[in-house]
């Protein structure tokens, strides 16, 4: 049976605990390891892979994650949809904390990482990437979200920093000009790569905390991410079993 549908997690969704009857593979890419094995199992009729981005102990911090080696093992899988789970920061008003957002822009502030499969052989991989998410794909997500009643706000741009630090004020005041909604440090070059690969691919953004500066932000603690990240993640079962579905 054809895998419906992988999920990659980001900062505190390390596991799709609704998985039935999983099944472990471990792949091998010519780009190194991925993060961690893919968790493979039953989510209502649909056969879902689950991949934690920074390895299920939170090994791994953005910056080295090997998003190539990722995405070059979900595709041997036979995957051909991707819903990237990713943690961020709010900086516009719609975009608060435990709010849920199916972006549909992003501008990359990453720098240093692998950010193509195309090494310098081959034919250039000079990919379409006006829509970074797959629209109709994300149209998708979106449905799924109101047959479950889970609130996603439609549209917004993600900027993607290196990280691992948080942002200054007047790096995210920066970014609020150049009009990001919402900030965090994994969504590139993963959109890019998926993009290469010919994957559908949307991003289902998690907003754990104001960025710097922004709404009532102080000090952003770890313990606030994860507290708000569980919060905002209660519907996503329901959501991912629907959009496997269909
Ligand atoms: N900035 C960047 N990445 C993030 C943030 C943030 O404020 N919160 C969660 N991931």
């Amino acid at each position: 049976m054809d895998i419906a549908l992988a999920v990659i997690g980001g900062t505190g969704v390390y596991r799709l605990a609704a998985l039935e009857n999983v099944e472990s593979r471990h792949f091998d890419t010519p780009y190194g390891a991925p993060s961690g094995p893919l968790r493979i199992g039953r989510l209502g009729e649909a056969r879902v892979a689950f991949l934690a981005r920074h390895g299920e102990g939170h090994a791994l911090p953005p910056h080295r994650v090997n998003y190539r080696a990722n995405l070059h093992a979900l595709k041997q899988a036979g995957v051909r949809r991707v819903l990237a789970l990713n943690t961020v920061g709010g900086i516009t008003e719609a975009y608060g904390p435990r709010v849920l957002a199916c972006p549909d822009q992003l501008i990359d502030y990453t720098w240093g990482r692998e950010s193509s499969f195309w090494d310098g052989e081959g034919e250039a991989l000079h990919v379409d990437f006006g829509h970074p998410y797959s629209p109709i794909f994300r149209h998708k997500v979106l449905a799924a979200a109101r047959v479950t009643g889970a609130r996603v706000v439609d549209g917004g741009c993600y900027g993607a920093t290196q990280g691992p630090r948080l942002e200054t004020n007047a790096e995210i005041a920066r970014m609020r000009r150049d009009g990001c909604d919402l900030v965090g440090m994994t969504g590139m070059p993963e959109a890019g790569l998926a993009r290469e690969l010919g994957l559908d691919y949307a991003c289902l953004a998690i907003v754990a905390n104001w960025a710097a500066g922004c709404g009532d932000a102080a000090e952003i603690t770890l313990a606030e991410v994860l507290e708000n990240v569980a919060a905002a993640s209660a519907g996503l079962p329901e959501l991912v079993a629907e959009l496997a579905r269909g």
